[in-house]
């Protein structure tokens, strides 16, 4: 299968677009100094270049190959998810090589390579987690053989992107969506609006989510091992098969069996769809 490989090209990056970079960056490492998870902003010093600016993949590849054999690769904007899962299942990240204009800074709806990069890469280090994003890929694969790749994305969702861990009595936030986000990364821990509930496989699996605004609800694990065992220990196969009788759960919505860490106002989505 064509694996949809692009160069990165990073010679052709402009001044300004290496400044955008390291503003992002420099903002997002004060702002997740004392929310993301230890193992998060251990990672982060992967992206610690040899160059400023936005990394440039062969290096960083080269770095996280030796750390757990991943690597980072460029595509063209949105590819094939069959194309995604492959890439992941051989251990390669794939990342967009663009960089949000400066009237993006705060918002934009395609990821680019800072959320791709600076959200993705420094778990990439952490032993447990590589080995979950690539049992995921084999995951994806998996699934498509029984027309249930949206059940396996929200899994995704709500961990690898919007994933909340506990951290001794706390919360801290590991999510690439939120780690890349300025005011997603205060809101997911420090708002009293989403929901925050303990991991539940079968729950997530049902779990409509939000692609447009903050998420009303996140999901926290205890540990990465947690994640990676609870995953890869299950048969997905007669999961698929189970959930399809089930209905999809709302966002926002708790159901009685939930295990509730915080009940949220929802406040801050009561508020979007009035104005
Ligand atoms: N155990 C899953 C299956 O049977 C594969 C998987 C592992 C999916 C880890 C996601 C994460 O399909
Ligand atoms: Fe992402």
């Amino acid at each position: 299968m064509k694996e949809w490989i692009i160069p990165q090209d990073w010679h052709s990056y402009s001044e300004a677009e290496h400044a955008m970079w390291d503003t992002l960056f420099a903002r997002q490492v004060a702002l997740l100094s004392d929310r993301a998870a230890p193992a998060f902003l251990e990672g982060l010093e992967v992206l610690r270049m040899s160059k400023p600016g936005i990394p440039d993949f062969t290096e960083l590849s080269q770095r996280l190959q030796a750390a757990t054999g991943w690597s980072v690769v460029a595509v063209p904007g949105l590819i094939p998810e069959e194309v995604f899962f492959e890439n992941l299942a051989n251990r390669r990240f794939v990342a967009g090589r663009f960089i949000r204009k400066p009237e993006q800074i705060d918002y934009l709806e395609e990821p680019d390579v800072f959320h791709d990069v600076f959200g993705h890469a420094p778990l990439l280090v952490h032993p447990v987690f590589a080995d979950y994003m690539q049992a995921y890929g084999r995951g994806g694969l998996r699934s498509m053989q029984y027309g249930s790749i949206r059940r396996l994305a929200r899994l995704y969702w709500y961990t690898v992107e919007f994933g909340l861990i506990r951290d001794g009595a706390g919360l801290k936030l590991y999510g690439a969506g939120i780690a890349s986000s300025a005011s997603e990364s205060r809101f997911a821990l420090d708002s009293d609006s989403p929901n925050r509930l303990q991991f539940d496989l079968r729950r997530i699996m049902r779990t409509e989510y939000r692609i447009d605004d903050f998420q009303q609800n996140y999901f926290v694990i205890d540990s990465f091992e947690q994640l990676l065992r609870e995953t890869l220990d299950t048969d997905f196969g007669p999961l698929y098969a189970e959930l399809e009788a089930l209905p999809d759960i709302g966002v926002g919505v708790i159901l009685a069996g939930d295990r509730v860490l915080n009940r949220g106002t929802q406040s801050h989505a009561a508020g979007r769809r009035k104005s």
